[in-house]
């Protein structure tokens, strides 16, 4: 399905009459599928204004109309015969007797139906369908339901349409409940197809339409096995997409927000760490054509571990990535922008525009290292490219060597993997220890959380270890509470979710004023960030 984005109800009007009017142009005799509703009267209006320009002809075109209520009568006003004449046929040169809309007068319904369709592949078939569709998903009136019918049939309209369509009359029990209409068969023989999609309350059924597999739950989606559809929509019923990617060390995380900032999708593959930066740049973007060939994405946005520098990785502590260009090579691959920034960097504005909204927050994410996301005035403050580095302040002269160089980096004492090497040191000296038998039987599976299971046990060196890792964890969020005074500071990681034993104690050891939360969006924070990167 091709989809074209206008700027507004009138710009897609008058696109889908020049649509339509080169159809014309093209096969004067041509058969044209037509749908009643507020969606096309703009188009109608159009072409009776090219019709009287002198620049489409309808006096060989024959038409076929899509639906109509049953039973109505052709002089209620409500009648799609009545909309048709009003709207269309009153005002071009198109001849009656080549004009057909389903009748709903007749005493026969289903006899009706079975001419009806016979009459439209006796002309040869539909050479273009306009459609307009339903909030439901509906197209003409194929209603949502298990099953659809293919040929032209008398239906039961839904609540749903029945409420939408209450609009147009005096009240809602004046709306038939019953309607004829064309089947997704007869719509899906067109030869060409154009949908018409405009305003907000056409936004949510747009986004279902392009993001949904074929399913008879929403009709429209029926419309992606047919080669030439074109669906034509203006901004307030377009749903913009943005592919968020997070690189963290054992996963690479994507997720899709919709303009109201949704997390609509979400997948990951593992990072080849043991590969060079190009494998791992491929895995990315093979990931992201195949994402691209199912959702209108328009931006991507990546978030990575350690420093960058516009489009660059310039060093990522525990991944391959040295002065490596991965935006610009994924630009290149995909042909979309694709922006970059440091990991926690993305999911501290992802909590300062969705999760805590605070104006001006400070981000700390406990893992393997300690990312720090600084927020001012909601921006993300990058000073020279890669402020906000603070897993890497000092917090002990000649302590503990890190991977950066610099020996006492805050999170060789505060991270999780400091925590997880803390607890494997204590137990080592104390083998009677219930921390000690807990590592051991858990073997390499041993993360932060285990420690908590041990406090909950009564393990007393479990509770020496935590207790002095909080006095780590709170010496740097105090420094940088000193610096920054935000309004509040917001914790992520595993580790975080632990309320009694950790986000308690850590609060009345800073002893603030400064509020200290947790992440609203937790694991999902870098992925919906990144997207927001590429959004904002
Ligand atoms: C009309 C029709 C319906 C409408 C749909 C959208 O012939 O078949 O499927 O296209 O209900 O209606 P509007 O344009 O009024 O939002």
């Amino acid at each position: 399905m091709r989809v074209i984005v206008c700027n507004d109800y009138d710009e897609m009007s008058k696109k889908a009459a020049k649509l339509v009017a080169s159809q014309i142009n093209l096969k004067p005799n041509c058969v044209l599928g037509l749908a009643t509703g507020s969606t096309p009267v703009g188009m109608y209006q159009e072409l009776a204004n090219l019709n009287h320009a002198g620049e489409v002809d309808f006096s060989e075109v024959v038409s076929f109309n899509l639906d109509e209520y049953y039973p109505i009568s052709r002089e209620n006003n409500q009648s799609y015969y009545y909309f048709m004449q009003q709207q269309l046929f009153s005002k071009v040169n198109i001849k009656p007797e080549r004009t057909h809309i389903p009748n709903g007068e007749v005493e026969d319904p289903d006899e009706e139906c079975k001419r009806y369709e016979a009459l439209i592949q006796e002309h040869g078939g539909i050479d273009l369908q306009i459609l307009g569709i339903g909030q439901n998903g509906h197209i003409g009136f194929n209603e949502p339901d298990e099953n659809l019918n293919s040929l032209t049939h008398l239906t039961d309209l839904t609540e749903s349409t029945i409420e939408a369509n209450s609009r147009f009359f005096q009240s809602k029990s004046e709306v038939p409940t019953k309607a004829l209409t064309m089947g997704m068969a007869t719509i899906l023989k067109s030869k060409k197809i154009v949908l018409l999609a405009s305003g907000r309350a056409k936004h949510k059924v747009v986004a279902e339409l392009l993001t949904s597999d074929i399913n008879t739950g929403i009709p429209a989606t029926m419309l992606k096995v047919h080669p030439d559809v074109v669906l034509i929509c203006d901004k307030e019923a377009y749903s913009s997409m943005y592919l968020g990617v997070d690189i963290g060390g054992s996963s690479v995380k994507f997720g899709i927000i919709d303009e109201e900032y949704n997390l609509i999708y979400k997948d990951s593959i593992p990072t080849r760490i043991s590969q060079p930066a190009e494998v791992i740049a491929d895995d990315i973007a093979k990931m992201c054509k195949k994402i691209m060939a199912k959702y209108p994405i328009v931006g991507i946005g990546v978030g990575a571990p350690g420093s960058i520098s516009g489009k660059i990785i310039t060093e990522a502590s525990n991944l391959p990535f040295r002065d490596f260009p991965l935006a610009e090579i994924l630009e290149k691959e995909l042909g979309i922008p694709v922006e970059l920034n440091n990991d926690a960097n993305c999911a501290a504005l992802a909590e300062a525009t969705i999760g805590t909204k605070a104006k001006n927050m400070l981000m700390i994410t406990l893992g393997t290292g300690i990312g720090g996301g600084i927020v001012i005035d909601r921006k993300i403050y990058s000073g020279l490219g890669d402020a906000g580095e603070i897993g890497h302040m000092c917090i002990q002269a000649d302590g503990i060597l890190c991977p950066c160089g610099q020996r006492g980096c805050w999170e060789k004492y505060a991270s999780v993997s400091a925590l997880v090497e803390q607890m494997q040191a204590a137990a080592k000296e104390n083998k009677d220890s219930l921390l000690y038998q807990m590592i051991q039987e858990n073997h390499e599976m041993v993360d932060g959380k285990l420690i908590f299971s041990a406090i909950k046990q009564g393990c007393e060196v479990a509770k020496a270890v935590f207790d002095k890792y909080l006095d780590w964890l709170t010496v740097g969020i105090r420094n940088v509470i000193m610096i920054f005074r935000p309004e509040t500071v917001v914790l992520a990681g595993g580790i975080t979710t632990e309320k009694e034993l950790l986000l308690k104690p850590l609060i009345e050891r800073v002893a603030s004023d400064v509020p200290i939360k947790i992440s609203k969006l937790q694991s999902d924070a870098g992925v919906v960030g990144a997207a927001l990167l590429a959004r904002d």
